[in-house]
């Protein structure tokens, strides 16, 4: 293949540590006037535009954006393919959302032409928003995952995914077997797991909805596979947690449900974590675990405030997550501007740096991803980000008064959306131009 390489001068700003790790001041580089050079789909070099020009071999296009912001992709580590169709369903908290609006949705799914349809609409809607690696929910049918995946492999993008398994308290249409969902998930996992820069994760739906003898099975798969993920949700809403007490009496609560068939460990994320107490957040620190934090479900849902202090406490990695369609939005900006008042309600803070991390590096660290994406250090993948500060006329006129780059970013959080990605690159190639 012959050399490709391109360069992109711009501010460009990335995040390098946790805040609450290093401090603030030594989680980001920015540059002002910087300068990202892209080789055969990865980052070849970074820096500031006046020391890395001059040695710029002749002939190598500079792509030049004086008033717009170079980040690295956003990572969404939890989201639900078939879910793009009721986003915004009214009136419900969990446990009837479910039955009422989420299962009826989901159940489409069965028919193949469907499922591509609507994997085309959310991959295009993922690159709009900047979200360049997501940690994706299909449904019960392996058609859900295998169109998600043939439509991210054309774009080479890095996606994981699986199916969900569920085998009990579901409609009958949208159930699988412990034996079948095994055996679903394993063709899946032969078929995508590794390919290009795809992933599968071993999906059970959440505690209530697998059988033990499922859990079982899910455990299993991930002892016979190298690297293979684990995703589920955990702790989001109180009747949801109260009905695992009544369905698994002889463990000692809800993480202990997932710790007994196996499934915490370092590839494992778990959605929500509203209601965690101290000893869970332990457990999960322990083995590795992430949790993914979804402010605009967590409000829509009515199912509480995530506790980010607590989780940085015990050092737990933690991700973004939009959770559509109990959430509200696919723009991870917007999921920011939620979590910032999610920290406000309960009289914290969330730092616009805090906030760049979570959506970017500690998605990738909570995904063990972080030598790969998640930052623009040479080596990694070029999946970045080119954020437009004239995307709207307020955002514009906002941007002017703006003093620093952490007031910048704090307004990009806060009036940002879908508008204010110009364009999203993948493995270097533009996948997004709005
Ligand atoms: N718990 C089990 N399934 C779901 C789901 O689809 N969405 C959310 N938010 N929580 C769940
Ligand atoms: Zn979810």
């Amino acid at each position: 293949m012959p050399l490709t390489r391109k360069a992109y001068r711009a501010a460009i700003l990335h995040s390098i540590a946790d805040p609450a790790e290093v401090g603030i001041e030594a989680s980001y580089e920015y540059f002002e006037d910087g300068l990202l050079v892209v080789e055969n789909g990865r980052i070849s070099a970074l820096g500031h535009a006046s020391e890395l020009l001059p040695g710029l071999p002749a002939g190598v296009q500079v792509e030049h954006y004086p008033d717009a912001l170079i980040t690295p992709g956003f990572i969404d580590t939890h989201i639900h393919l078939p879910q793009t169709g009721m986003v915004g369903a009214y009136g419900e908290q969990l446990l009837d959302w479910l039955n009422t609006y989420t299962f009826p949705c989901e159940s489409q799914f069965a028919d193949p032409d469907h499922a591509n349809e609507v994997a085309d609409i959310f991959i295009k809607e993922l690159l709009r928003n900047g979200t360049t690696t997501a940690l994706v929910f299909g449904s019960v049918h392996p058609q859900s995952v295998n169109a998600f995946f043939a439509a991210a492999e054309k774009l080479d993008l890095r996606m994981i995914a699986g199916k969900v398994m569920m085998d009990r308290n579901a409609p009958d249409y949208l159930t699988d077997t412990a034996e079948s969902g095994y055996q679903e998930s394993k063709a899946l996992i032969e078929r995508w797991h590794g390919k290009g820069r795809l992933h599968y994760a071993v999906t059970p739906r959440f505690a209530p909805t697998s059988t033990p003898e499922q859990l079982t099975l899910a455990g299993q798969l991930l002892t016979e596979y190298p690297d293979l993920y684990m995703q589920t949700h955990i702790s989001e809403n109180l009747q949801e947690i109260q009905w695992v007490k009544e369905l698994f009496p002889e463990r000692k609560g809800y993480l202990d449900v997932y710790d007994h068939y196996q499934l915490l460990g370092e590839r494992s994320v778990f959605a929500h974590g509203v209601h965690l107490c101290d000893d869970e957040c332990a457990r999960l620190a322990e083995t590795g675990s992430a949790v993914a934090f979804c402010p605009t479900s967590n409000f829509f849902l009515g199912s509480g405030l995530f506790n980010l202090p607590m989780a940085e406490k015990h050092k737990l990695n933690v991700g973004l997550g939009t959770d559509v369609g109990g959430g509200t939005s696919f723009s991870l900006l917007q999921t920011l501007n939620e979590a910032y008042k999610v920290m406000q309600l309960q009289g914290a803070r969330l730092s616009p740096f805090k906030s760049l991390y979570l959506a970017t590096l500690g998605g990738a660290r909570a995904l063990r991803l972080e030598d790969k994406i998640g930052t623009l250090h040479p080596g990694t993948d070029a999946d970045f980000l080119v954020l437009d500060y004239n995307a709207t006329p307020l955002l514009s006129y906002r941007l002017k008064q703006a003093n620093s780059i952490a007031e910048t970013l704090f307004v990009l959080m806060t009036l940002g959306d879908d508008r204010t990605v110009l364009q999203t690159f993948a493995a270097g190639q533009q996948v997004h131009q709005r």
